[in-house]
């Protein structure tokens, strides 16, 4: 697997010091208040285990399964709920957990269709965001990194369902993709 690795973005310390700085603004923000965390998988799994360790509030979690890309790179533009959520969020204070925004599409799609359930507030928190590739718009509260448009693996997301298990993020050589 690491011979398949270009070069490491965010170590797992530039990770760990991200996600407890993002965890501690939504620990402020969120004090008296009713959060229900909804990740987004498959990709927001790992990004979601170690949020949520670090939010020191009573917090409930809920996930949602979605895929626009399925085993390509390019997304379909077409985003399927796989797996809906468990519970109702009308009158929830709801946190949209994800790995990265890219063209917004997916996200796009989860706030309208979310929007419609009744939540009482609803936030986006995403470890990854591409500007560049956006193409729909999106209102983003809690951010990680800004990246360029250069495809990435690990810490969750996936290049044809393999690399999630990558403890840092890392850009792939470029023979993985032309195979
Ligand atoms: C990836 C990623 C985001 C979405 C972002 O998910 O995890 O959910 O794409 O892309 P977008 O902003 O262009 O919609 P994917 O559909 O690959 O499913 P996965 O999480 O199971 O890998
Ligand atoms: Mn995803
Ligand atoms: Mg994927």
């Amino acid at each position: 697997m690491e011979q398949d690795i270009k070069s490491i973005l965010y170590s797992q310390e530039a990770l760990n010091t991200c996600v407890k700085s993002l965890a501690a603004r939504i620990s402020e923000d969120y004090q008296g208040k009713d959060i229900l965390l909804v990740g987004v998988l498959k990709g927001a799994n790992i990004f979601m285990c170690d949020l949520m360790r670090e939010i020191n509030l009573p917090l409930e979690i809920d996930f949602i399964a979605a895929s626009s890309y399925g085993s390509s790179t390019k997304s379909s533009g077409v985003v399927k709920i796989l797996k809906d959520l468990d519970y109702s969020i009308e009158g929830r204070d709801v946190i949209i957990v994800e790995d990265i925004i890219d063209t917004g599409l997916t996200l796009n799609y989860l706030i309208e269709n979310f929007k419609s359930r009744g939540p009482r507030s609803l936030e986006i928190c995403t470890l990854l965001d591409k500007p560049e590739r956006r193409i729909a718009p999106l209102k983003v509260k809690y951010r990680g990194f800004q990246i360029p448009d250069e495809f990435i693996v690990g810490y969750g997301i996936d290049f044809a369902e393999k690399y999630r298990n990558l403890p840092y993020i890392a850009t792939l050589k470029e023979c993985v993709y032309s195979k």
